[in-house]
């Protein structure tokens, strides 16, 4: 065994590329690749050139011979009475062999197309996930709590003719039905100009269906009777090159077009079990608990890939954490012996406020816990820190975005000091760097905020936008790169759209979003999205949205909206911006607030000052709006706001 810190010690600069071989050894590959590193189109890079592999294989397959009767997945159903389920890795494999027929024979997917889900938290969803990765096509998961029409446009930018989909599931003591929003994701496609031709249905309880939308002949099909058909198949993983896409996530971004992120087989696969391993500290002996949503880029590398390539178990809960009580999640912990817990600061928060005592009347032991989606609280740190992991676990908090793939800043558990507050350092492998807006680099230790962006390419980095190649260079790469003709990989930094603080130690506190995207409870949502749905309204004539700051979800959506000329202000109209917010988006994106407001403050040139508002909305400091065109309208909202607030 090779002393643990001179293997760290193998990620310092000097050996980049080559330290993600480690990474790369951790997989099974067909074909081993000629060239680790291929930088030759910036910012285009492609990982383990030459290289060919099965993600499935990786994740499922090659863990028969040892593991087959462990459990890969475990599922919690959210009714307590319902009972819990364990998959084994050798009936996860006969799962996705006969859905992956089923997509292969009766649906026509082939190598390369593009499957969408609109999925809740069932094991359905892996099977679904992992049957493309074998047939070597494309999944894009939407998450479940997205509206029918977010999933119909996500589809009709995929341009996936195959929409898998569940009947219902339960969430907070209710069987939502779910299949409603497939009929929607139809409409909205068709709108967009593009056809789904089929329909799959899981039923939440076989044999019966638990939605009140008619199934269309012809078009929807219940998976369970497609099932039947394909008994006992085994289809054969394709043999992928490395740089072959493996799935789109979409994510928010400063125009209302989601960006479905690419991320690719070889390299995503790497980086996150490599992350997994070192970051999340699994073993295949331990029981892992990822309690975040499949729906996220969380979940697929820390629930599905991740985890199902190292061989251990995971565990996937269907419903509400507070659900039916605010121990639920404890008791969940305690029932499956779960020894490392991943999950977001708003689920803490929701945790302590609503049972802060709870954890000290369950008898689990995490040895590990880690965070993820939005900056942690020092006094929630604590909390988690001392009651929920009883004092025994090594907390990390871990910073990275749904483009990234995997980790980018956290700290190595038990091996580097923990620090609430702050995410750690760069990651094995990972160079980052603080660049002030004209790119001088921000020193460590100086207190002052700055861009957060990456020196380097590494293995889990989204490959492209799909369809959108400009808009990928444009956003990530244009603001900092030195040369544009440059064929080296040092001139062309990320940029993460991040601010950020590094402290003397090398410690790096994200400070949040520098671009119009918010992020509530973990979730990004894209100022023009929003905007964009609030002016479905009839009557609407500007809308703006900002974030205002939330005690539980660490931000949340304010809405603020001027009418067409001539209309008068009323409660009907501000219910339906958040209707509409619900129907284009989700409720996720429900605004906390909706004021109709006589005018919005606007540069000379006409732009919304989206700043100006959230300052007001925060009770803050709107600084200098001498330079506005209409400076009297800060006072008439702010005036408008506090006497309603
Ligand atoms: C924020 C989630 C502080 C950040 C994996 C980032 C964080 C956005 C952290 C990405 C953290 C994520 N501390 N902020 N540990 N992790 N963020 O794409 O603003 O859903 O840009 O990916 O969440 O959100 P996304």
């Amino acid at each position: 065994m090779r002393p643990i810190r001179l293997f760290f010690e193998r990620f310092s600069e000097q050996y980049f590329p080559d330290c993600f071989k480690e990474y790369a050894e951790l997989l099974t590959w067909d074909s081993y690749w000629h060239t680790i590193l291929d930088s030759s189109n910036p910012p285009f890079w492609k990982w383990f050139v030459g290289g060919r592999l099965n993600a499935c294989y990786n994740c499922v397959d090659r863990h028969l011979a040892t593991r087959h009767n462990e459990a890969a997945l475990i599922w919690v159903p959210e009714p307590e009475g319902e009972t819990t389920q364990a998959i084994t890795y050798q009936e996860l494999y006969q799962q996705v062999n006969e859905f992956a027929a089923v997509l292969r024979e009766f649906c026509g997917v082939e190598t390369g197309d593009r499957v969408t889900f609109h999925l809740p938290m069932v094991p359905q969803l892996p099977v679904a996930m992992l049957a493309c990765a074998r047939l070597g096509a494309i999944h894009s998961e939407v998450f479940g709590g997205f509206s029918g029409a977010a999933c119909g446009d996500r589809a009709a930018d995929a341009t996936s003719h195959v929409l898998v989909t569940m009947d219902g599931y339960y969430r907070n003591g209710q069987l939502v039905d779910h299949k409603a929003k497939a009929d929607e994701a139809v409409a909205t496609a068709h709108e967009r100009g593009h056809e789904i031709d089929k329909v799959l249905v899981w039923r939440r309880h076989p044999g019966s269906y638990g939605s009140q939308s008619p199934m269309v002949e012809g078009r929807d099909f219940f998976v369970d009777e497609l099932l039947a058909e394909q008994r006992g198949k085994v289809v054969d993983p394709v043999s992928m090159p490395a740089e072959a896409p493996l799935f789109l996530m979409y994510t928010s971004g400063t125009t209302a077009r989601p960006k479905g992120c690419q991320h690719s087989t070889g390299g995503y696969l790497a980086y996150v079990a490599g992350t997994s391993k070192y970051y999340q500290d699994i073993h295949p002996d331990d029981t892992y608990w990822c309690c975040a949503d499949i729906g996220w880029i969380t979940g697929h590398s820390y629930i599905v890939y991740g985890p199902l390539a190292l061989g251990t178990t995971s565990v996937m809960y269907e419903g509400a954490p507070a659900y039916p009580d605010p121990g639920r999640v404890w008791r969940i912990a305690e029932r499956l012996g779960v020894s490392i817990f991943h999950t977001a600061p708003t689920t803490i928060r929701m945790l302590r406020k609503l049972g802060p005592d709870e954890p000290g009347k369950y008898h689990y032991r995490f040895k590990h816990m880690t965070t993820v989606g939005e900056p942690i609280e020092p006094e929630v740190w604590r909390w988690y820190y001392e009651t929920a992991g009883k004092r025994e676990a090594a907390i990390v908090d871990t910073w990275w975005q749904t483009e990234n793939g995997g980790f980018l800043g956290s700290t190595l558990p038990a091996l580097q000091p923990m620090k609430p507050g702050s995410c750690g350092p760069g990651v094995l492998g990972i160079y980052p760097v603080i660049y002030d807006e004209d790119g001088n680099t921000v020193e460590a230790g100086s207190g002052q905020a700055g861009n957060i962006c990456i020196r380097n390419p590494w293995p889990g980095i989204f490959q492209t936008i799909w369809g959108q190649p400009e808009r990928f260079v444009e956003t990530y790469y244009q603001k900092y790169c030195r040369d544009p003709e440059s064929k080296d990989w040092h001139d062309w930094p990320y940029f993460a759209g991040d601010g950020a603080v590094q402290a003397a130690d090398g410690y790096f506190r994200i400070l949040g979003r520098v671009d119009d995207v918010i992020n509530v409870a973990g979730h990004r949502l894209g100022t023009k999205e929003l905007e964009s749905a609030s002016l479905t309204v009839e009557e609407i004539a500007e809308a703006a949205a900002v974030p205002v700051v939330d005690e539980l979800r660490g931000r949340a959506v304010e809405m603020y909206v001027s009418l067409k000329p001539g209309l008068k202000p009323s409660k009907d109209i501000e219910d339906r911006v958040a209707q509409a917010i619900d129907r284009e988006i989700g409720k996720i994106a429900r605004p906390k607030n909706v004021w109709v407001v006589t005018d919005m403050p606007k540069t000379r040139s006409g732009k919304i000052m989206r700043r100006v508002i959230a300052s007001i909305s925060n009770f803050g400091d709107v600084g200098d709006v001498s330079t506005l065109a209409n400076p009297e309208i800060v006072d008439d909202i702010r005036h408008h706001i506090q006497s309603d607030k």
